[in-house]
């Protein structure tokens, strides 16, 4: 089978671990304190606080910013749901922002509108939330201008981004602060995990009190990621430039085959050298477009019957029956959540496997051409 994620383990993860076992502490101690040094020193950031998951990462950043009932985040609809359910269980509203088809990043063209459309309603809108969807960078710029207009706080999602460079700084690294996850199909993995960084000394003093039970002021959780995490954390960590080039190798084999094919669309970033001469994009779900006339869950099924798992790329927000929004206010983000198809990405995956991904999936969707009959057969066909 090939799967759409592996981690990328060796002997080092296990050696790792059983340090951590034989030494006899295994919750939040040395590791996880080395771990977040390591991030922060990879991201260029002053401070890296370490949490159970990207879930968790975003829970305590907007409880640091004092999100609370009546206040408004900006979020884009296509993303994974947990920055929008955060906002939710808060008593906050997720103010959904529709996203571009060509890299599946939030439409920043519609953010004034959307803040000041928000404002009119009363609404208290605190904090605009860019997703560096799949790995890919946003318009940080921009988003960055419009909140600096609106007074507004940025927490940047780039879960999926750990080695995604926007003119030579990591993503995560430009707004007040930023997360990563580093589940199972993320760049690197802890099992389940994620992180703060940050440059702020009061956020991320804030933080890692919210991290562990708060202080005498506040109320917190227990969101301590164990030593066994981060010792795993730390052999991945090591090895980011290799699971990095190895990925992006698996990337080229796919662009080769699928770019410019009929029926199938690529993310811009792949197919036009041009929008990524400033940027490097750790991609971290490959999803491509189908065409709409193209029945993506008998792609799905045909995929299986190969033994390949592919997948939706990533549910739209405004869609869910959570948040239920009765007009479809984000009609790219449903165009994607329709339409997206995440194939098999992770660095242990070989050339071959990546051509039988594509070649199966291409034999999926050309469709059957209509054979002419031979004359011959013509004929026969006119005199019966
Ligand atoms: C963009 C984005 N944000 C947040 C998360 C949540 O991360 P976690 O699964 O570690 O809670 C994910 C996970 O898929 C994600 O893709």
């Amino acid at each position: 089978m090939i799967s759409l994620a592996k981690p990328f383990f060796d002997e080092k993860e296990k050696e790792a671990v059983s340090r951590v076992l034989d030494s006899g502490w295994i919750m939040q101690g040395k590791q996880v304190s080395d771990f977040e040094t390591s991030i922060a020193k990879q991201c260029g950031s002053k401070y890296c606080i370490a949490v159970t998951s990207g879930t968790a990462a975003l829970h305590i950043c907007f409880m640091a910013l004092g999100i609370r009932q009546g206040d408004g985040i900006i979020i884009p609809s296509f993303a994974w749901p947990s920055a929008a359910n955060i906002a939710h269980l808060l008593g906050a509203k997720p103010i959904f922002v529709d996203s571009k088809t060509s890299d599946y990043n939030l439409n920043v063209d519609l953010l004034e509108n959307i803040i000041q459309q928000s404002k009119s309603e009363g609404i208290r809108v605190k904090a605009i939330l860019p997703v560096h969807q799949f790995g890919a960078p946003c318009d940080i710029s921009k988003v960055l201008e419009i909140a600096t207009n609106y007074n507004l706080k940025v927490i940047e999602d780039s879960a999926c981004a750990l080695g995604t460079k926007i003119n030579g700084r990591q993503a995560g690294t430009f707004g007040l602060a930023g997360i990563f996850s580093f589940h199972p199909r993320k760049i690197i993995t802890t099992g389940e995990g994620g992180a703060i960084i940050t440059d702020s000394t009061e956020f991320a003093e804030k933080c890692r009190a919210l991290r562990n039970h708060g202080n005498l002021k506040s109320a917190g959780l227990n969101y301590r990621m164990t030593d066994i995490q981060a010792a795993i954390g730390l052999v991945q960590l090591s090895k980011l430039k290799t699971i990095l080039s190895k990925r992006k190798y698996i990337i080229e084999t796919y662009s080769e085959i699928l770019d410019g094919q009929d029926s199938i669309t690529l993310p811009e970033y792949l197919s036009n050298s041009e929008h990524s001469e400033n940027f490097e994009i750790a991609i971290q779900t490959l999803m491509v477009l189908l065409d709409k006339e193209i029945d993506r869950d008998n792609i799905i099924s045909g995929m299986a019957e190969s033994r390949i798992e592919t997948n939706i790329g990533s549910p739209a927000a405004h869609q869910l029956p959570l948040f239920a929004i009765p007009s479809d206010t984000c009609p790219a983000a449903t165009v994607l959540q329709k339409q997206g198809l995440a194939l098999p990405l992770y660095a242990a995956m070989t050339k071959e496997e990546a051509r039988k991904v594509a070649e199966t999936l291409m034999d999926l969707i050309t469709p059957k051409i209509y054979q002419e009959p031979q004359t011959a057969e013509l004929e026969t066909c006119l005199v019966e």
